[in-house]
């Protein structure tokens, strides 16, 4: 940092060429020693410069055209959900056990039913091509190369047989879609999606009618009706259901509530998510949401799939979030950032995400995530707690390590999560 800013000065004498950003001040995210001051504004830097997940962001600053860059970067209104997405991990400890085999680590798990290499996966994000020439194509080659979950939206600079016609041999991909109110529309599409081969709906159900006031976005375009239905109830969602035969996952839920709900009404998953901060300003993190879940209503845990996400860049968020009880973990931005170095930039995130998972259950004793699905002995919330709820809802034991028994088949199964949970978590009286 501080050699950006003696760079930057020395610059001014000159040229002011040097793009100088603050990662921590500017962006609201670590400072890890990315050094922007040799970097030319305009252009992208050396792709060997990005180490984390968060140096694409200030790569994708750098390069891309400040409307571009506000499009993909902007929360609603002052921002808080979205800062607090990025900070809630400082309030998470994670408890590591020495003494187990960590020489045969594994992250392939499944995602509703289909294997895929990691937990983690890209979430649906509207306008790819403002990064990237190739646009979704990138990402979808990145991920199908790498055997990781890429839904695309239904909001694609590439249409969806362009998509479909991008991915490579075996992909599976699953599809975003919203409810507009022009139902033509909605039936044309959701035929389109079922023909390309897309197996899965992701629906988002937290944009209706108006996209969120994005104040950083409007310096540049306002933002308005969305073109999506504000009038879906369930009685639209149970309609809807009747339009196609994939599996619908609603995307976008915000309280345990919805998300009760929707395991009541049938749904084989759900996606917990606040759209990265960017619809309600004051809604809670995914972690909050899912400790009221735990409080509520624990046996859903059981019943469905849980997607999430919301600021995730580390490997250590996706543990924490896999310890919480979410089978899979999605991002948002990180991938539209990476694309600014199109293909190649986004294998590189996912390589830095796979490489962090890694070495971080290597070294807090766990080698197999199938393991780590619901399995709260790693994870300390009690700070997130007291804040949230003003008591601790857990009993003081989670830094006793839990032996998980050999799962069926090599995977974590959902009896060993309901007997950790029951113990974990204890309401206050
Ligand atoms: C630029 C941008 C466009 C997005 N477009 C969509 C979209 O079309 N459909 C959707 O369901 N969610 C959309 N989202 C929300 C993401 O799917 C995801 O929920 C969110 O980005 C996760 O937060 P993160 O960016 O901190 O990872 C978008 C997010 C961004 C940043």
């Amino acid at each position: 940092m501080m050699r950006s800013l003696v760079l930057f000065a020395l610059g001014l004498s000159k040229v002011a060429y040097a793009a100088v950003i603050d990662q921590e001040l500017d962006e609201g995210i670590p400072d890890t020693g990315l050094d922007t001051g040799p970097w030319t504004a305009g252009q992208v830097p050396p792709i060997a410069q990005m180490i984390t997940a968060n140096d694409f962001q200030i790569a994708a600053k750098n390069s891309m055209r400040a409307r571009d860059y506000a499009y993909f970067r902007t929360g609603v209104l002052d921002e808080i959900t979205y800062i607090n997405n990025l900070n809630i991990w400082k309030k998470i400890r994670l408890n590591g056990f020495s003494f187990s085999d960590v020489s045969d680590v594994n992250l392939a798990t499944t995602i509703l039913g289909y294997e895929f290499s990691a937990p983690f996966f890209f979430a649906p994000a509207a306008s790819a091509g403002r990064a990237h020439p190739d646009a979704e194509a990138s990402i979808i080659r990145a991920a199908g190369n790498a055997g990781i979950l890429y839904v695309p939206s239904i909001s694609s600079t590439l249409d969806i047989e362009e998509k479909a016609a991008a991915a490579v041999d075996g992909q599976i991909m699953f599809h975003q879609q919203y409810i507009w109110s022009n139902d033509t529309r909605l039936r044309d599409e959701l035929a389109r999606i079922e023909a390309g081969g897309f197996r899965a709906l992701f629906l988002t159900v937290d944009n209706t009618g108006v996209v969120g006031v994005r104040s950083r976005y409007e310096r540049f375009s306002n933002s308005g009706n969305s073109a999506h239905s504000s009038s879906f109830t369930i009685e639209a969602l149970n309609h809807l259901r009747t339009l196609t035969d994939l599996p619908i996952v609603p995307k976008g839920l915000k309280t345990a509530h919805d998300i009760k709900l929707c395991a009541e009404l049938g749904f084989p998953a759900v996606y917990l998510s606040n759209h990265g901060g960017r619809q309600v300003d004051g809604v809670p993190t995914a972690v909050e949401i899912l400790l009221d879940l735990h409080l509520q209503y624990p046996e859903v845990f059981d019943q469905i799939e849980i997607y999430t996400d919301g600021g995730v860049r580390r490997g250590t968020h996706i543990m924490a979030l896999l310890a919480l009880g979410v089978r899979a973990v999605g991002m948002g931005r990180p991938p539209i950032f990476a694309n600014v170095f199109g293909e190649a930039g986004v294998t590189r995130l996912i390589n830095i995400l796979r490489q962090e998972m890694i070495t971080e259950m290597m070294n807090m004793g766990q080698a197999d995530v199938n393991h780590w699905f619901g399995n709260t002995t790693f994870i300390n919330t009690r700070q997130i707690e007291l804040e949230y709820f003003g008591a601790p809802l857990s009993v003081p034991t989670s830094s006793t390590p839990f032996i998980h028994p050999s799962p069926p088949g090599g995977s974590g199964s959902a009896s060993n999560v309901t007997a950790k949970r029951g113990t974990m978590y204890m309401a206050m009286d």
